[in-house]
Order: structure tokens, then C-alpha cells, then sequence
């Protein structure tokens, strides 16, 4: 069977807005990371202190964004960081680093895209080079995405795919 969501309508541009995300913002993103969880999407922690800690309030963070709905429920979240020395991923330092999110009922309908709009304009203003992306081995729909972003593969580990997206000029 495939992993993939279906390909469903796309939402209209008024259907949803990008906004950087704030520390009151933390309840509904864990909602949000709590449905990827139900859905076996995501094996991190969703609660509202990870996320106001790890994506709202990092001290690495660029931008951290949430998409919101018409009924201004939060639909997705991005977050772009700035590699430091020891980062996890070992990510050369001062790339950036992203992170994304999209309720599983919302997937599949540009929310991944607009968030990546925005990222990519916080990129250039903090004068990022290059973003990391670090993705499981076996999550497919995660590398589509992606790819489709204009990430290509840097390098592989047995349980990660990373993909760097370069930014124009780098
Ligand atoms: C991966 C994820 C972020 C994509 O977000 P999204 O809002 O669904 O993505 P979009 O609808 O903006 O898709 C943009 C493009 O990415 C590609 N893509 C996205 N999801 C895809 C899927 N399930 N299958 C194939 N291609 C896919 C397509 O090219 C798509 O464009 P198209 O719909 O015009 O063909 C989302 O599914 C998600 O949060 N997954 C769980 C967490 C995760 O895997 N995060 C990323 C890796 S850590």
C-alpha cells in the first residue's frame, strides 16, 4: 500500500494564513503535533512545552510559522533554525535548519508550500546559504515534499535522508 496522501484540493490563498508563531500559539501547535502523532506521522514529543520550547521560543529559531485555517484553527507549523556547534543533526554551522508539520487533514493542499514561502524569505533576510532538511529513511511523503520544495539529497545515514535546498546565489 502506499504511503502517499491522495492529491486533494488545493487550499485557495485566502484559506490560509502564514504567521510567525507566538508563545500563546503553543496549545493549538501541540494539538496539531498531536494529530501527526495519532496518525503515526511523528514519534517526537507534541506537548505544549516542547512546542513552545523547540519551535516557538528556541534560541536558534529564524522563523517559526503556523499556517491558519479559515475557522483559525492552526493546520501546520514550519520552523527554520540556525545550525549551531553540537546541533543535532550535524549540520555544518550556520546553515539553517527546517522542520515541517501539516495536520494529516490538511495535507496535500499547498499548506507545506506556503508555509516554505515564508521560510524561504526568513532565509534570505538572515543571510542563510544553505537548509538542511533531515527526514526518515522511510518517510516518503516527508522526501516528496521536499523535493518539490527544491531540497536535493546531501547525504544519507541507514534512518535519514538529509536534503539541502541551496538559496539563490549560494
Ligand atoms: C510532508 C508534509 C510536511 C507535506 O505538507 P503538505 O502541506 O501536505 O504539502 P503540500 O500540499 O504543500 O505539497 C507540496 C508538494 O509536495 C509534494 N508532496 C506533498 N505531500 C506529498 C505526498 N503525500 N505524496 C507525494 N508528494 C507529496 C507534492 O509535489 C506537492 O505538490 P502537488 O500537491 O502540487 O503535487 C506533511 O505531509 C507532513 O506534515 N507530514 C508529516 C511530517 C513530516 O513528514 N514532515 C517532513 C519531514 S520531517
Amino acid at each position: 500500500m502506499t504511503p502517499f496522501t491522495l492529491k486533494v484540493t488545493r487550499l485557495l490563498e485566502a484559506e490560509v494564513t502564514i504567521l510567525r508563531a507566538i508563545p500563546t500559539d503553543a496549545d493549538d501547535v501541540s494539538a496539531m503535533l498531536e494529530s501527526l502523532v495519532a496518525a503515526g506521522k511523528r514519534t517526537s514529543p507534541g506537548d505544549p512545552d516542547f512546542a513552545l520550547n523547540n519551535y516557538i521560543v528556541n534560541p536558534d529559531g529564524i522563523l517559526c510559522s503556523v499556517a491558519v485555517g479559515p475557522d483559525g484553527s492552526i493546520l501546520g507549523l514550519q520552523s527554520l533554525k540556525r545550525a549551531t556547534i553540537g546541533n543535532r543533526f550535524d549540520t555544518p554551522v550556520g546553515w539553517g535548519i527546517i522542520g515541517t508539520h501539516v495536520t494529516p487533514s490538511a495535507a496535500r493542499r499547498g499548506v507545506g508550500a506556503r508555509l516554505f514561502q515564508a521560510s524561504k524569505t526568513a532565509a534570505a533576510t538572515a543571510a542563510i546559504t544553505n537548509i538542511e532538511a533531515y527526514i526518515g529513511a522511510a518517510n516518503l511523503e516527508g522526501q516528496a515534499y521536499y523535493e518539490a520544495m527544491g531540497f536535493r539529497t546531501y547525504r544519507t545515514a541507514e534512518k535519514a535522508i538529509s536534503k539541502v535546498f541551496r538559496m539563490e546565489g549560494s
